[in-house]
């Protein structure tokens, strides 16, 4: 086992951009890269929760903070420029932002139709309620969803390799996809866009391996995050009780799976699915 040392070195100097990092896994990716002796730039929508993350990480103006909307790929294309500028060339990115809902997806119907089915399940009665949001999402939903979880992540991918090529550097991309991708669980958009970052995860890793970048994706199942707080209590016990670990997953958990996938000890990995779930599904 190497020492904590030799673990704090692991990523020491390289500059590592992690998007959606106001809160959730995405600040404790950032924190955790950063332990790893890792520069990080963290992107959010969010400028006041992302400025609080650099703050978590200590060692002042190692990092940077940037507010970014990475489904604005002018924004991305910017923010990643400041970065070149303020920290230096990118060596590693993790596509973390994703969102599960947008305005007019069909959302709030879904969750009271569910929760009444929910309720006849309850009760012993058979489920009568649909539950069916797909004709009621409109074109704005969908895209909403795809816009930031894909389009972002190709947005962000395509700034990152053209900083990593043009410094004639090694590189690590990570996408945070999810268990729904293999399971169907979810909503449409959502499924579908995590399912499209392991299609994005594969073809890229074919494209850049011969210029030294791995591409790689981790597939998260429940994990305790603020988009966990939304979910009705007993719905997250009942997920909980069928997951063989028997909890949800920490963000720091997932985090340290990032940052082994985006180090030097996964040097052999690309392509690859890391699957962090507490066994709830396997790939
Ligand atoms: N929490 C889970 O159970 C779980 C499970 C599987 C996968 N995931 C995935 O993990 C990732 C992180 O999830 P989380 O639970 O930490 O979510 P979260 O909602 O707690 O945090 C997401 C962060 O992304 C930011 N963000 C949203 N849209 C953005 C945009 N357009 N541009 C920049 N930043 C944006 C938000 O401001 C927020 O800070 C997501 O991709 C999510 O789909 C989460």
């Amino acid at each position: 086992m190497s020492s904590p040392n030799a673990r704090s070195q692991k990523l020491a100097e390289r500059i590592a951009v992690v998007t959606g990092a106001g809160q959730g896994m995405g600040r404790a990716i950032a924190r955790k890269l950063a332990s790893w002796g890792a520069r990080v730039a963290a992107l959010d929508l969010n400028a006041a929760a992302v400025e609080e993350t650099i703050a978590q990480l200590g060692e002042r103006g190692a990092h940077v903070a940037l507010a970014c909307d990475v489904s604005d790929s002018r924004a991305v294309d910017a923010a990643f420029a400041r970065i070149a500028a303020d920290l230096g060339e990118v060596a590693i990115l993790v596509n973390n932002a994703g969102i599960g809902r947008a305005p007019n997806d069909g959302s709030e119907r879904m969750y009271e139709l569910m929760a009444k089915r929910n309720a006849e399940l309850a009760s012993g009665g058979p489920a009568q309620t649909h539950v069916d949001q797909v004709p009621f999402m409109e074109d704005e939903g969908w895209r909403g969803v795809l816009a930031v979880n894909l389009d972002g992540a190709f947005f962000c991918t395509r700034a990152a390799v053209r900083a990593m090529i043009k410094a004639g550097r090694r590189g690590a991309i990570v996408n945070i996809s999810s268990t729904s991708a293999q399971s169907g669980e979810g909503s449409v958009h959502y499924v579908t866009s995590k399912a499209a970052l392991i299609g994005l995860t594969r073809a890229l890793a074919r494209e850049l391996g011969g210029r030294g970048i791995r591409v790689n994706a981790v597939a998260p199942g429940p994990t305790n995050t603020p988009i966990m707080q939304g979910i009705p209590e007993q719905w997250v016990r009942d997920m909980e009780n069928a997951i063989p670990l028997g909890r949800m997953a920490e963000p720091e958990e997932v985090a340290e799976a990032v940052c082994w996938l985006a180090s030097d000890a996964a040097s052999m990995c690309t392509g690859a699915v890391l699957v962090a779930n507490g066994g709830s599904y396997f790939f």
